[in-house]
């Protein structure tokens, strides 16, 4: 059994891989031409985001039986196209949770300590002391949107910061976690409105494309920070960007954009917002993480003994 590792993934993947029984080649900067050639020797691939698993390698690929992305969706691969060819499709979803929440917790703690303007006053010479009065997490509202994977661990987190969390999700959210996590689920509106931090933990679907736009923020509180980590479409951004510069919220952290990189200067220059390039699950320990998960659905799949 031959896997091709096709894109950079943690050590602790590959010294899994040497450790099994398996055929394995690691190409890390192979090119799309270069692997379209090569796929029809592999049974398996083990792909990160840079390699396109498209129709025109997947149509060349006549020994693959299984293609894993170390990390969350499937974006750059065909799924559907694999799935006619009777190719399993399968990513990490777990591996990046911790890592996203505990970046959400350290965005709300900047947002309302101002720790990167302070930062950047200093780097300037400026003992701008008095100017950074700030608030608490303890006693304020936390309204996350979507109670998933990240949803449920940033409702921890906060729950441990004396939180109070209200939430709302499309599904229904077990008891034992609501009530462990002392979580009170509500409509949509609602957590807008009551809200201190408005945290979005939804996938991008035609229902959340926009969810944040003009008519919700002007439910929010004008003390009210909006943080998201999901993805970039989720919030109107130029809606975002008029409430930020009429003072209508309090300040926005932002981890994803409408278009990555984002191009919109004058959100990125705003002093209410702190923009970040799309980081919120880079981490080493989850990079780790999504290269064993990976690694070792490919082995389970093709029963390969470790
Ligand atoms: N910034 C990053 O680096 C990074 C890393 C990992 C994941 N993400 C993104 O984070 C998001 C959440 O990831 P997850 O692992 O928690 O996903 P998940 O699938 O575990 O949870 C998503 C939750 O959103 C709920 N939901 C869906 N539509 C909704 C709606 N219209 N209103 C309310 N709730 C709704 C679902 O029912 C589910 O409970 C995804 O968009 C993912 O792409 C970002």
């Amino acid at each position: 059994m031959k896997i091709l590792v096709c894109d950079q993934i943690s050590q602790d993947g590959i010294d899994l891989l040497r450790s099994s029984k398996a055929e394995f080649e690691y190409v890390p900067e192979i090119s799309h031409d270069e692997l379209a050639v090569k796929i029809s020797d592999f049974e398996a691939i083990i792909v990160r985001s840079r390699t396109r698993v498209t129709k025109d390698v997947l149509l060349r690929a006549n020994r693959l039986r299984i293609v894993a992305r170390a990390g969350v969706g499937v974006d750059n691969i065909d799924v559907e196209f694999a799935k006619e060819r009777g190719i399993e499709v399968v990513n990490t979803p777990d591996a990046l949770t911790n890592a996203v929440a505990e970046f959400t917790i350290g965005l709300m703690i900047d947002l309302s300590r101002s720790i990167t303007n302070a930062a950047t006053t200093l780097r300037n010479m400026e003992w701008k002391k008095a100017q950074f009065v700030g608030s608490e997490l303890q006693g304020k509202v936390y309204g996350a949107i979507g109670v998933g994977r990240i949803g449920r661990r940033v409702i921890e987190l906060a729950h441990a910061f004396g939180m109070k969390i209200i939430a709302h999700d499309i599904v229904e959210i077990p008891k034992e976690f609501t009530s462990s996590y002392e979580v009170e689920m509500t409509n949509q509106d609602e957590v807008f409105r009551r809200a201190d931090f408005l945290d979005l933990h939804v996938p991008l679907t035609n229902e959340t494309r926009h969810l944040v736009n003009r008519e919700k923020i002007e439910m929010m509180k004008q003390s009210a920070f909006l943080v998201n980590t999901s993805r970039g479409q989720v919030i109107d951004e130029q809606a975002v960007l008029v409430a930020l510069e009429k003072e209508r919220i309090a300040g926005a952290a932002l981890d994803v954009f409408e278009t990555e990189p984002p191009t919109r200067e004058s959100l990125l220059q705003n002093k209410r917002v702190i923009p970040t390039p799309h980081i919120a699950g880079q981490t080493l320990e989850a990079q780790s993480k999504a290269a064993i998960s990976a690694v070792r659905q490919v082995l389970d799949f093709l029963s390969i003994k470790t």
